[in-house]
């Protein structure tokens, strides 16, 4: 079994009946939603929201319940992927575009478990360049606002065009070195005109699973 797997499956044995769920992105939380759906067949009943397209047409594929937004306040846990996170359950998120649908998501769970392999975790998070989600709009500047912040953005593509995420918007992977302080860039990031969020996820992970390359897991 691969690691993301191992660690996926882990974590879905903390999905119980009645609950509202969020279904992360990526190819960490694939397996998750794999799981649940799995789950979902032998007699689970739970209802979901997705944090992508992407996996919002997985979990329909799995069979997997999904609840409009309105409907409820709130879920009662998310399980989701990471691209770092260190021993302070300070994450990097936004590898895979989802950032912001993820970070909404997390935000109104009361717990969010992180499920990845060991490779993620680190002493300190800034290897992973930071997703930026930004405005098309003047997107140039914002890009140049990042440069004085201290970043060397990058503007994702996807086949020679600019990436666009589920939102109508795009993306800066922005290297800023060793990430000190992820709170303050965190909030120096969103007084930017023209970024909608960032990749730094603070305070909102709860738990992380960690599969590790000898078969053994670890829960941070
Ligand atoms: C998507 C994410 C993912 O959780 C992150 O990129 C990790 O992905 P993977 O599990 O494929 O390594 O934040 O926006």
């Amino acid at each position: 079994m691969n690691l993301k797997q191992l660690a996926a499956e882990k974590a879905v044995e903390y999905v119980k009946d009645g609950m509202h769920v969020g279904l992360g992105t990526g190819s960490t939380a694939y397996w998750a939603i794999l799981k649940i759906g799995e789950r979902v067949r032998e007699g689970l009943s739970i209802q979901a929201v997705a944090t992508s397209k992407a996996s919002e047409k997985l979990a329909k594929e799995q069979g997997i319940p999904l609840i409009p937004f309105d409907r409820i306040q709130g879920l009662d846990l998310t399980i989701d992927g990471a691209d770092e996170l260190d021993r302070g359950l300070h994450l990097i998120k936004g590898g895979g575009g989802a950032l912001l649908r993820e970070k909404i998501v997390a935000f109104h769970s009361k717990e969010l478990i992180i499920i990845a392999d060991e490779s993620k975790l680190v002493d300190k998070l800034g290897t992973f360049p930071l997703p930026v989600e930004l405005v098309p709009f003047a997107y140039e500047w914002t890009m140049a606002s990042l440069e004085r912040l201290g970043a060397k953005p990058m503007l994702r593509t996807d086949d020679e065009s600019i990436y666009v995420t589920d939102n109508g918007n795009y993306i800066a992977d922005c290297r800023f070195g060793e990430i000190d302080n992820p709170n303050e860039l965190h909030q120096r990031l969103l007084h930017l005109p023209g970024v909608v969020d960032n990749g730094l996820f603070i305070g909102l992970a709860t738990r992380a699973v960690i599969g590790h390359s000898d078969g053994s897991m670890s829960v941070v």
